[in-house]
């Protein structure tokens, strides 16, 4: 019997061995389908400079959950209403955190804004700060004036072009900023030089506030080797890394006299102090030990505010230079619902349906973030039947769903009536149309950001007849993008806009 125990034994141990051996190796994962990536590239050879476009192919061919490899970095794209819900609602708690950038390092005092800080206490603490105080019902109310006075500014600007061929982008991101910069740090800093530079004080003009802004808001939108293939992160090849330091060095200095002269009217005031922007509220705030928000980190709201509503808006209106139908449609509406003698105001829009489609429709086929902002997953987790592992980068193709054939008939032409017939709101309740995201990341800026377009748009409409300048007809016109943080169109509309209202309406 003894050697037949022996064997047994021997056998036992070897199974057990091996069970311990089996446990202890990695089990292969199932990731979502995807290319075959090349060793230190991975599949970023098949990105090309339209991002949002490339990665839109790629999914018509793996799939509605598909795994790439950028650079050492795992990529999940979700391109679905399905896993959108997924990601951004059902498991949100996995999808909610932000990866760390060279961007979100070094423009933002290390993740320290709302965009870019990672999912936590901090995030928490800046985002209700936002939401309660910045936009708030109530301080969203307050504000109208401001945007009332702005937009009044921007149509007097418009009509000051006289028949001459302008880039209506300027005038809009103007307009945008000055709303922002008056509700976040209580005046437009457009209109004056300011001293800026991070302790090398210098000059800065309103010119250059502008500029700093866009830099800063292009920076966070490029793509940078350094964050995909980390080990040559210091080579900083493409030079972003040194423009990132320089910008938010200027934007220190420039935060810092904005805080000076803010804390010298608090002090001025003493007892009888009242808080009439996001910065005194900071400063007031900034008494209580427990809170860590701080000043500098509004620089996302500046940069991020501004551009989005800008470009929403020039790409309505090149779509309907390039559709004349629907400024006839639209212009009906106006005229019936409004008259001819007195402009919009933010409490009309509500009886003007087909503007608000018009404003829809330009943020399904041109979102601003046609991939949402980049996530990160805080653990292993699996969806529709596939791994995806901790510290995955996750996208979410709101391009690829907005253009869905399953979804919307005729998906690639600009037709507002889809949105008549079927009332889709823009808050991320529905997952087929995400113009500001969705879930607890959500755009915490969107009622501010929808009120920017619809009635800059309804205002436009109304005052102007839009035309194209020379002998350009509206076959000419481009409706190429380029990405960044947001998806402008490549080459700024160039337009021509005459008076539609009696002359004495424009001497506001
Ligand atoms: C038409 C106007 C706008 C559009 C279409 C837009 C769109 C978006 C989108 C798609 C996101 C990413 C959401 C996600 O990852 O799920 C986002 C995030 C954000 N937006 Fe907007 N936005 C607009 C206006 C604004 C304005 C006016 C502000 C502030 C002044 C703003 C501030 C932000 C901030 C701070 C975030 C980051 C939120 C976070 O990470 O928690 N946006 N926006």
């Amino acid at each position: 019997m003894e050697p037949y125990t022996n064997a047994l034994l021997a056998t036992v141990a070897l199974l057990l061995l091996l069970a311990i051996v089996l446990r202890r190796r990695p089990t292969k994962l199932n990731l979502p389908p995807g290319p075959k990536p090349y060793p230190i590239i991975g599949n970023l050879n098949l990105i090309g400079p339209l991002p949002h476009r490339s990665i839109h192919e790629l999914t018509r061919k793996h799939g509605e959950i598909m795994h790439l490899k950028f650079g050492s970095i795992d990529v999940v794209v979700g391109s679905s209403v399905e896993i959108a819900k997924f990601f951004l609602k059902t498991m949100d708690t996995n999808f909610i955190c932000r990866p760390k950038t060279a961007a979100g390092k070094y423009t933002t005092y290390n993740y320290a804004d709302i965009t870019w800080s990672p999912y936590g206490h901090y995030w928490r603490q800046a985002r209700k700060l936002c939401v309660m105080e910045l936009f708030s019902a109530k301080r969203m109310e307050s504000f109208e004036y401001i945007r009332v006075e702005e937009m009044k500014s921007l149509l007097m600007e418009v009509r000051r072009t006289s028949g001459e061929g302008f880039v209506l982008k300027d005038l809009l991101s103007t307009m945008s900023l000055n709303v922002i910069s008056r509700m976040v740090l209580g005046k437009s800093y457009l209109d004056e030089s300011v001293v800026a530079g991070g302790g090398r004080r210098t000059v800065v003009s309103g010119k250059e506030f502008k500029e700093m802004l866009d830099e800063l808001f292009l920076l966070n939108g490029v793509f940078n080797v350094g964050d995909w293939i980390p080990w040559m992160g210091f080579m900083d090849l493409q030079g972003y890394v040194k423009r990132m330091k320089v910008v938010s060095k200027k934007f220190d200095g420039f935060l810092e006299h904005v805080l000076e002269e803010h804390d010298g009217r608090r002090r001025a005031e003493g007892e009888g102090f009242v808080v009439a922007d996001m910065v005194d509220l900071l400063l007031q705030l900034a008494d209580d030990p427990t809170l860590e928000v701080k000043l500098e980190r509004n620089g996302d709201l500046l940069a991020g505010g501004t551009e989005s509503s800008t470009m929403t808006v020039e790409w309505a209106i090149t779509e309907l230079l390039r559709k004349p139908e629907i400024f006839e449609k639209a212009t009906e509406e106006l005229d019936r619902v409004i008259g001819r003698d007195r402009w919009i105001k933010e409490k009309d829009i509500s009886d003007l349906p087909y503007i608000k489609a018009i404003a829809k429709e330009a943020m399904r086929l041109h979102p601003v973030a046609p991939l949402l902002t980049l996530r990160r997953t805080r653990g292993d987790c699996t969806v529709a039947g596939y791994d995806i592992p901790k510290d995955t980068r996750v996208i979410v193709s709101a391009w690829t769903i907005g253009r869905d054939p399953r979804l919307w008939d005729n998906p690639l032409e600009f037709c507002p009536e889809r949105f008549i017939e079927n009332e889709i709101d823009v808050k991320g309740t529905n997952f087929k149309f995400l113009p500001f995201g969705a879930g607890r990341r959500m755009c915490p800026g969107y009622s501010l950001g929808i009120k920017t377009v619809e009635s800059s748009l309804a205002n436009l409409l109304h005052g102007f007849k839009w035309k194209l300048p020379g002998q350009m007809t509206r076959l000419d016109i481009d409706i190429e993008e380029r990405y960044g943080l947001s998806t402008p169109k490549k080459n700024p509309l160039v337009t021509v806009a005459h008076p539609r209202l009696p002359l004495e309406m424009y001497s506001l």
